[in-house]
């Protein structure tokens, strides 16, 4: 695990607790702990008494979050599971209700520099994993998933075009030998692609290693039911939540299902809405917000969602 010098800020924080407003006594869940750079500057303003239910599915990250909290004692339970599993987790911690809910997507920078978790283009690994290191599903579908089950998963971030080049590549190479690192796996995907097909300054392998990334830790299915989980958790009336996302399939998956929720049913919103419609949220934010442009560097993508229960 890099060190904390590989901490930044964490996004969209001022928006973040604007939207939240922290009192004394407030529940916090957190669903996404990391290094608790959310979680930090929200307890210190529930003040001595709120409790937290803090989550992380990845136990190094929860190890290094832990440390940062140790003044906040018996106040806080961390939690080492998906957060998928958060009506169990609250039926544990004894927490009928949060008053704050936060749910910042994807993976973590230390996670991302981390080498030998195989994330980043010059990974040593093709782990890919954010619950477990050794993990072996990623590598397994890299260098075992037929053809077309492959061109499937890129498709998820990109034209059928590259995906196929792309699926071939992979193929062709894992013929002579099995890929056994990310860095292999962005080099081959970046010779596929043609360069005139390239689109700007981004490392040409990044769509293609954000689909398995996606594919290998079920992001998207996990989104979704996370975000209901919130919805259904939040204190009726009051509770607040916050979903940070950071590309077009997290805004996708976060604002339809804000938007399901917030309508009480699943029909077609040109259709009438049911009679029996039972909306468990409003919209906080009619259009996602984006971070200012002092955080222009670090959390360009970022896209702020904000639900309050009814
Ligand atoms: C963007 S980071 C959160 C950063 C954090 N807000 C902070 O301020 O330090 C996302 C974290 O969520 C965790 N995570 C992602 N999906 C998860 C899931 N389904 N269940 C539990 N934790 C998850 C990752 O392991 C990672 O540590």
């Amino acid at each position: 695990m890099p060190p904390d010098g590989h901490l930044h800020a964490p996004c969209m924080l001022a928006e973040t607790l604007k939207i939240l407003d922290p009192q004394p006594g407030d529940v916090l869940v957190d669903m996404t702990l990391g290094l608790a750079g959310h979680a930090t500057a929200i307890l210190e303003k529930t003040a001595k008494d709120g409790p937290g239910i803090l989550i992380d599915w990845d136990a190094a990250m929860l190890a290094a979050a832990e440390k940062r909290l140790a003044a906040y004692g018996d106040r806080i339970k961390l939690f080492n599971r998906n957060f998928t599993e958060l009506p169990q987790i609250m039926a544990e911690a004894g927490i009928e209700h949060a008053d704050l809910a936060i749910l910042d997507a994807g993976v973590a920078l230390p996670q991302l520099l981390d080498t030998q978790r195989g994330f980043g283009f010059q990974g040593t690994s093709l782990a890919m994993s954010m619950a477990d290191p050794n993990d072996p599903r990623a590598a397994d579908i890299i260098n075992s998933a037929p053809e077309p089950q492959l061109r499937s998963i890129l498709r998820s971030t990109q034209s059928e075009h590259r995906s196929k080049l792309i699926a071939k590549a992979i193929c062709r190479v894992r013929q002579r030998k099995p890929i056994e690192s990310s860095s292999e796996l962005a080099e081959i995907i970046a010779a596929a692609v043609p360069k005139g097909r390239r689109k700007s300054s981004r490392h040409p392998a990044t769509a293609a290693m954000l689909a398995f990334r996606i594919f290998a830790n079920q992001e998207l299915d996990n989104l979704q039911a996370g975000v209901e989980a919130m919805a259904e958790a939040l204190r009726p009336g009051a509770g607040r939540m916050v979903v940070l996302t950071y590309h077009s399939l997290e805004f996708r998956i976060t604002r339809d299902t804000i938007q399901r929720l917030a309508s009480g049913h699943d029909i077609p919103p040109w259709l009438p809405a049911p009679a029996d419609a039972k909306p468990l949220v409003r919209s906080l934010t009619k259009r996602p917000l984006k971070p200012s442009d002092a955080e222009a560097t670090t959390c360009r993508s970022c896209r702020l969602f904000a639900a309050q229960a009814v």
